[in-house]
């Protein structure tokens, strides 16, 4: 009995081991924190930047099979209309009838304005470590940049954006896959971390407010910037679950949900992570 108790205490411990910060993680939270602030008093030196530009010129350049570019492309507030555009996603669409966040908005523009076949645009969205970032994400980069300074403000009145963020909600607290993790395993209390990266509490409003509005943000670690599709892409990797589609129902309802959380909180994108 008692050695079942030992047992037991000892799994346990095992299993929260990941979670304890210690006094030289806390140390080297710090370097980092201050590096970061150091990057952030001369914001020119976030190299998302680069990209952000890059996207700009994506965004103008007639290009694909129809050589239109995405200057007529609709991200809610009319045709071409970026700035303050991403503040307001994800929304509906009456065109496509359906709730989008941004990057599946520029997906669905690039493949219905500009020809651009949609499976090889998903096939392998998201940047490998060192690689930059893919042209949908630069262009993603761009639009969110236009956005800086203003605060998450999306409506969500309408009842889809309203089913988009309560299946994210679901979502979000629902163990699956085959380590049986829900996002809230990792993400709903606040001080945990992994080795030594902070996991946000992002069913928090305080918490959710603080991070989701730096992204797409330029990952130091792996010298790319990285946009929420490609993070959540990541998460959902780490849960070992099938690959998170670009564009799907289930990753727009999770951004949703988050930016809800986040709601009120500012946008800083290109944000800038470890
Ligand atoms: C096994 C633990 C784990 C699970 C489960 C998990 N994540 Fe994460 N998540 C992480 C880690 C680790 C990071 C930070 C990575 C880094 O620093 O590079 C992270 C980062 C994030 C971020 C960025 C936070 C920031 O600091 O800006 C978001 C947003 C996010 N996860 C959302 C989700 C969602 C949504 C799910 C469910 C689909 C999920 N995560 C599931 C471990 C997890």
């Amino acid at each position: 009995m008692r050695l079942r108790r030992t047992l037991i205490a000892a799994a346990c411990v095992a299993v929260a081991i990941p979670f304890i910060a210690t006094a030289q993680d806390a140390d080297t939270e710090k370097g980092i924190e201050k590096y970061r602030q150091m990057l952030r008093k001369d914001p020119w030196t976030n190299p998302g930047l680069l990209d952000a530009d890059r996207g700009e010129i994506l965004w103008k350049t007639p290009r694909g099979p129809k050589n239109v570019s995405l200057e007529q492309c609709d991200l809610g507030k009319g045709p071409g209309k970026v700035d303050g555009a991403f503040a307001e996603l994800p929304r509906y669409f009456a065109d496509a009838d359906r709730v989008m966040d941004l990057e599946t908005r520029i997906l669905w523009c690039m493949e219905k304005l500009q020809g651009f076949n949609r499976a090889d645009l998903v096939k392998r969205p998201h940047p490998g470590g060192g690689q930059p970032i893919k042209e949908l994400g630069a262009i993603a980069t761009y639009v969110a940049s236009k956005s800086s300074g203003l605060k998450f403000a999306a409506k969500a009145e309408l009842p889809k954006e309203k089913d988009a963020i309560a299946l994210g909600e679901v979502l979000f607290n629902r163990r699956s896959g085959p380590f049986d993790f829900a996002c809230s395993t990792c993400h709903a209390s606040s001080g945990l971390r992994i080795r030594l990266q902070g996991l946000p509490f992002l069913a928090d409003p305080k918490e959710a407010r603080e991070v989701v509005g730096q992204w797409p943000a330029y990952r130091v670690s792996s010298a790319h910037v990285m946009t929420m599709q490609h993070r959540l892409y990541d998460c959902f990797w780490q849960m070992r679950m099938p690959e998170l589609q670009l564009g799907s129902e289930l990753s727009v309802a999770l951004i949703a949900y988050l930016v809800k959380m986040a709601e009120g909180g500012e946008i800083s994108a290109p944000g800038l992570k470890r």
